[in-house]
């Protein structure tokens, strides 16, 4: 019997946002999101049994882990224990294929990866939508990880684990690319963890952030299927924003940006104004992302060059879903 998995996961950006949990044990969120896979992101990962060991061991980028990063994962991997009814410990290898420079979170990739090894470790029969709802309780973002291209989080039901996971949008083929400004790719302040209760909790706006983010959920869902890139690009910028405007709400006040993300922003606006269809979106950090089309990336990057250093602009195209990879 193989004792051990190794799995691929990409990480995704989303376009229509998930800020806010209706039940934080089970990681089900207020609202169902919508996001791209990039392919440019990812982690490996690979889980083998070791039924005679007394802990879990994890290794991250081949470097062996502190007891608190090793507690987290081991209590996410009980999920798995728990549904195979095997106790058995495990060694956790995982390498993320991010650039350092793109200061992109990989808790996405990360939590599907793992997931995805698991599963195979354990030897579970799990297809990948009920898989997604074991990534969502690592990360909710990781949800959407388990599939390519277009992809929705279901918000599901009440307090149903299992209801609330991912589908993917299927979407004939786009040409859709992500550019990434990267501004700062330190270690963020405060955790999308605990901004996101911080503003549900506090924000005058959240009520309104669910509503209007539903609504725009519908509507882009609907862009996508009549490839209207504009469309989709300008409900993807206004989403963003809105979730933005409802951090500031919160008391005390959110912001992940910075000075340099204004300053992308108002570029992306003026290249915008040139006639390139380009949109930004931000997620808890203050690196800005450009929603294009592949055929204007170069020309939209040789705009930014004027203002922004060549490192510091890294270009995705669309991902695939997960992957289970071959064991050497
Ligand atoms: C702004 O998935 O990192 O990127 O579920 O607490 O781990 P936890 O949060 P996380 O939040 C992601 C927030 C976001 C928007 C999004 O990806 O939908």
């Amino acid at each position: 019997m193989e004792n051990s998995g190794l799995c691929r996961a990409h990480t995704n950006i989303a376009l229509i946002k998930y800020w806010g949990k209706r039940d934080e044990n089970l990681f089900l969120p207020m609202n169902s999101s919508l996001s791209l896979t990039l392919d440019a992101f990812y982690t490996d990962t690979k889980v083998t049994l070791e039924p005679t060991a007394e802990a879990d061991t994890f290794y991250l980028n081949g470097v062996l882990q502190g007891e608190k990063e090793t507690q987290k994962i081991a209590n996410f991997i009980d999920l798995f224990r728990h549904e195979a009814n095997n106790n058995s410990r495990v060694k956790v290898e995982s390498y993320n294929h991010v650039p350092t420079a793109a200061g992109l979170a990989s808790s996405a990739s990360a939590f599907a990866a793992l997931s995805g090894a698991c599963r195979d470790a354990f030897n579970l029969e799990l297809s990948t939508e009920v898989l997604s709802t074991f990534a969502r309780r690592g990360s909710g973002s990781a949800t959407r990880s388990l599939y390519g291209g277009f992809v929705e989080w279901n918000k599901g039901i009440d307090h149903d684990s299992l209801s609330s996971h991912a589908i993917p949008i299927d979407a004939a083929d786009w040409d859709v690319a992500m550019l990434v400004i990267a501004v700062n790719t330190g270690e963020k302040k405060l955790s999308s963890r605990v901004g996101m209760k911080q503003t549900v909790e506090t924000s005058a706006f959240y009520p309104a952030w669910v509503e209007s983010a539903e609504k725009d959920l519908i509507a882009i869902k609907d862009a996508i299927q009549a490839q209207d890139f504009i469309r989709v690009g300008e409900i993807t910028e206004a989403n963003g924003m809105k979730m933005h405007g409802t951090m500031l709400g919160a008391i005390p006040p959110i912001s992940y940006w910075e000075p340099e993300s204004v300053k992308a922003f108002q570029k992306i606006q003026e290249i915008r104004a040139q006639g390139i269809p380009c949109y930004v979106t931000m997620d808890a950090g203050p690196n800005v992302k450009v929603l294009c089309q592949g055929s204007n990336i170069e020309k939209i990057k040789k705009i930014l060059l004027k203002d922004f250093k060549p490192d510091q602009l890294i270009t995705s195209g669309v991902g695939s879903g997960i992957q289970s990879l071959k064991l050497s």
